[in-house]
């Protein structure tokens, strides 16, 4: 049995890790959850949206499946989702995006899989007034170092060597920015060296950008810098079938979390509404990092057998006519 913290979350964050939990159940996984809270739920109880004991468990358990966290915009605290990254160090945020059996999207044979640096870049949020009083002119610093990029590159490589993909395609706009993606492409050229079965491109931003709603099929593995995949990742979603469906993973050297892209919607907690997908697909991508292939295979199956025989009782924003019940209660069936 492997111990892994389970953070339900906030709004539809109990419905949604509740399913994925009895999923993996039916599915046999090799799991003990060490249940823990955070975000606007932990807040409300304890006064603190990030507790100590939170952030032991995953130190000493090292796994965790999260749900989304609420984050009160404007006022109150900080982003745990950000400050989960920042204190555990997770370098390395993966989203994959593939076309899924009867989901409408707008292309087929999409199977990308994108490598956001996720320490640095201009997300880091560094920014100054040039002018304290008049505050008319600001400024951002971006920050990209040789150690972290040769990192999230070297991990990009990796997991292509891994998973029997072809091509890395790396993402900058050394054009303009020369020092800062300058320096990130530099270090990608000389890691691509360590990994000559693979193919390696470089492409600039606005052409990426372009490429992927023209052509998203020739993209393999992708890797670039925070902001920029931030953005793309985002625009990936959007190839498949939208936030609803795709999963993520936040890895570094000593931890791993594993959590849905999308929110906590507020407007529909509590409904028995949630799509449980993208959190299921995650949980994949965890069952895949604790060495538990064959259970996430044999999930992924139950989940492609229950979008293509059984769609109706998928959830409407995938245009099912079910609940979140009765989706986890098929995909059971199909395991
Ligand atoms: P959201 O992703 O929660 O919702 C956007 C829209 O998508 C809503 O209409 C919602 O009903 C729908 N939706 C989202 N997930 C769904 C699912 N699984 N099934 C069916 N429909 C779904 O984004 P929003 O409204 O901008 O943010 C709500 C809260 O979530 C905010 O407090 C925000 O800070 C937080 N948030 C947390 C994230 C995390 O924990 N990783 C990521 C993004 C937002
Ligand atoms: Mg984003």
């Amino acid at each position: 049995m492997k111990k892994v913290v389970l953070i339900p979350g906030d709004g539809i964050g109990k419905e949604i890790t509740n399913s994925v939990v009895t999923i993996l159940e039916k599915a046999e996984a090799k799991i003990d959850w060490v249940e823990c809270s955070a975000g606007l739920s932990a807040y409300e109880e304890t006064g603190n949206p990030l507790p100590e004991e939170t952030i032991q468990a995953i130190e000493e358990h090292r796994v965790a499946l999260k749900g989304p966290l609420t984050t009160p915009v404007g006022t109150g605290f900080r982003s745990v989702n950000v400050a989960l990254r920042q204190k555990f160090h997770l370098y390395s945020n993966i989203r994959p995006a593939q076309t899924l059996p009867s989901i409408d999207s707008a292309f087929k044979n999409v199977n990308m899989v994108i490598f956001r640096e996720n320490t640095q870049g201009l997300y880091i949020g560094k920014e100054q007034w040039v002018d304290e009083d008049e505050k008319n002119h600001a400024e951002s610093i971006a920050v990209v170092t040789e150690e972290a990029s040769k990192k999230i590159i070297t991990s990009a490589f990796e997991y292509a060597r891994a998973h029997d993909r072809k091509k890395v395609t790396l993402v900058h706009k050394a054009n303009i920015l020369k020092f800062t993606t300058g320096l990130f492409l530099e270090v990608g050229r000389e890691v691509a060296k360590a990994f000559p079965e693979i193919e390696f491109e470089d492409l600039i931003v606005d052409n990426m950008a372009m490429q992927m709603v023209m052509r998203p099929q020739r993209f393999d593995v992708v890797v670039t810098t925070n902001l920029f995949g931030d953005i793309l990742s985002d625009l990936a979603s959007g190839l498949v079938g939208g936030l609803g469906v795709t999963g993520a993973a936040n890895i570094g050297d000593d931890a791993a979390m594993f959590e849905a892209v999308h929110g906590s919607a507020p407007d529909i907690a509590g409904q028995n509404k949630a799509n449980p997908l993208a959190l299921l697909f995650s949980s994949l991508m965890m069952l895949e990092h604790i060495d538990q292939m064959q259970v996430a295979e044999n999930i992924r199956k139950a989940v492609y057998k229950t979008l293509v025989e059984r769609k109706v009782y998928c959830t409407p924003d995938i245009g099912g006519e079910g609940t979140t019940s009765t989706f986890t209660q098929a995909v059971c069936d199909n395991i």
